[in-house]
């Protein structure tokens, strides 16, 4: 494995999980973030980090860069307005519950008082099930059958399941030299039938989106069966007002399938599970939490009621600044530039530079993560987990580039997550099911949790080094 430390924020991350390598460049001044960000047209993806997506998820927003990734923006953008993300709060709820059930469930067969449970592997189920309803319309029902018994949810993980040993170093080596991508390699037979199976349930969501939208059309009806983000989003591209142009191919169209799987899915599985875990590690927050969910006299509130919430918001906010579930992300320079700096810096020869003049080709580090924790922006206090900050934050985050609550969390520029509504929606839904519903307790002592990070930060255990990422955790009926 490539393990590595960080320095910054302390936790271990996967070296090679960008497929991306040398000197990078890493800088927590939010001046030239904002500037590496923003100007898309020098700072891209680094080609092995492109080459290791498109080879899996295909021509999607992920990968693409440029005139054809604004293309796809422009027509995805409307899937993942306010409009839609209320429509799909109820998901979010009736998901939530069904999970809730299984923990139930899951208390009797342990004896009736307790059960202990892997926060993770649980969200990242009940998340999965959500990116399928209300991502493309489609049932993986994980949280029924568990994710061995849907052939797509199969597909995905053969193909985003870390590959081990060899097989690992070889597809880090296929990104890094091209002149070796065309010879086969080992993973080549599982990997070729999972993409056959994706793309065969990716044709056909798209097949019965089409539909749907042809027979509305000719009824003269806008009321819609098909009220999630691919629906929308076939729905938009079809639109009679769009020139042929800007229309999006059905190899496009279809890369959004395992694109929203990807990037949709262990994220706020991640982000929720830091939730959690955190409210196993302060009673008081756990308890305030309880207190004001309850007060929302029902089981399916909207989004506006949800938001309405003062508490949870802030807890939200701060579950994302604290433990940023994407911990960095990577750009490459593509022509030689001038980055400018909010605070000069002085280099190793004793020199104060203002600006950073960096060559076509130099790679960066995006320290999401360790941003959140500069105390210059963020006070003495910034490495303390605090919902109360967000009462009161302080003007210097202003500075930061995000698309949400000052956060660097979903990145900003253009290449901001586009699901980050979808997102905060699904966390709160779920924490309002969950901890109106159960206590939680840490399974194991806080020492033994550490940080392991590759695409995504996750919880793992000290005393078991070979195992998975797991959060384990102890649920009781809340009083
Ligand atoms: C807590 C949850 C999430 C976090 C922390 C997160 C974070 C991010 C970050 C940091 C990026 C930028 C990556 C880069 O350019 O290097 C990104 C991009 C993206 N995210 Fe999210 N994300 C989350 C949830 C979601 C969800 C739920 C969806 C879809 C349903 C989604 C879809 C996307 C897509 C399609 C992109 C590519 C955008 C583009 O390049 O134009 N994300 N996300």
């Amino acid at each position: 494995m490539g393990w590595s430390w960080c320095v910054y924020c302390h936790i271990e991350w996967d070296a090679l999980a960008d497929g991306t390598q040398g000197d990078r460049i890493l800088t927590t001044d939010a001046r030239a973030l904002h500037h590496i960000v923003t100007r898309d047209d020098i700072y891209q993806k680094p080609e092995p980090t492109r080459y290791n997506l498109a080879r899996i998820v295909g021509p999607g927003v992920l990968v693409l860069e440029g005139d054809q990734h604004k293309q796809q923006r422009r027509i995805m953008n409307p899937a993942f307005g306010s409009t839609q993300i209320r429509e799909l709060t109820p998901t979010f709820l009736e998901l939530s519950d069904k999970l809730r059930d299984c923990w139930l469930r899951a208390i009797e067969a342990q004896g009736g008082s307790s059960a202990r449970l892997n926060a993770l592997s649980e969200l990242s189920r009940m998340t999965l099930d959500v990116i399928g309803k209300a991502g493309f319309g489609y049932d993986f029902n994980t949280l029924d059958d568990g994710e061995e018994s849907n052939e797509l949810s199969r597909a995905f993980s053969v193909l985003f399941g870390a590959p081990g040993g060899a097989s690992r170093y070889w597809f880090m080596l296929q990104s890094r030299i091209p002149v070796l991508r065309p010879f086969k390699s080992m993973g080549d037979t599982p990997e070729k039938h999972a993409s056959r199976t994706m793309d065969r349930i990716g044709r056909k969501l798209l097949k019965d989106a089409r539909t749907e939208a042809e027979q509305a059309e000719k009824a003269g009806s806008s009321d819609f069966k098909g009220r999630d983000l691919f629906s929308v989003l076939v729905r938009a591209n079809m639109a009679t007002d769009l020139p042929d142009r800007l229309r999006m191919s059905d190899e496009d169209v279809l890369a959004q399938v395992p694109t929203f799987m990807v990037a949709g899915h262990e994220t706020t599985a991640t982000g929720t599970t830091w939730a959690i875990y955190q409210l196993t590690q302060d009673m008081s927050i756990q308890a305030r939490l309880r207190e004001e969910l309850r007060t929302l006299d029902t089981d399916t509130p909207t989004l506006e009621e949800l938001n309405s919430l003062p508490y949870l918001e802030n807890f939200v906010k701060e579950v994302l600044r604290f433990y940023a579930p994407v911990p960095w992300t990577s750009r490459e320079a593509m022509r030689d530039d001038v980055i400018p700096l909010a605070e000069p810096y002085t280099d190793t020869k004793g020199r104060v530079c203002n600006e950073i003049r960096v060559r076509k080709g130099q790679q960066f580090i995006i320290p999401i993560h360790c941003l959140h924790l500069v105390k210059s922006i963020w006070g003495e206090d910034a490495d303390e987990f605090k919902p109360e900050r967000w009462e009161s934050p302080p003007d210097a985050i202003k500075g930061i580039p995000s698309v949400w609550s000052h956060l660097f969390s979903f990145l900003g520029g253009s290449h901001a997550c586009i699901g980050f509504r979808f997102s905060v929606a699904e966390m709160k839904a779920l924490l309002f099911v969950l901890v109106r519903a159960f206590e939680f307790e840490l399974g194991v002592s806080p020492e033994d949790i550490k940080v392991r990070a590759s695409v995504v930060q996750r919880p793992a255990l000290k005393s078991e080094p070979q195992s998975t990422a797991q959060l384990p955790i102890i649920v009781r009926r809340a009083a």
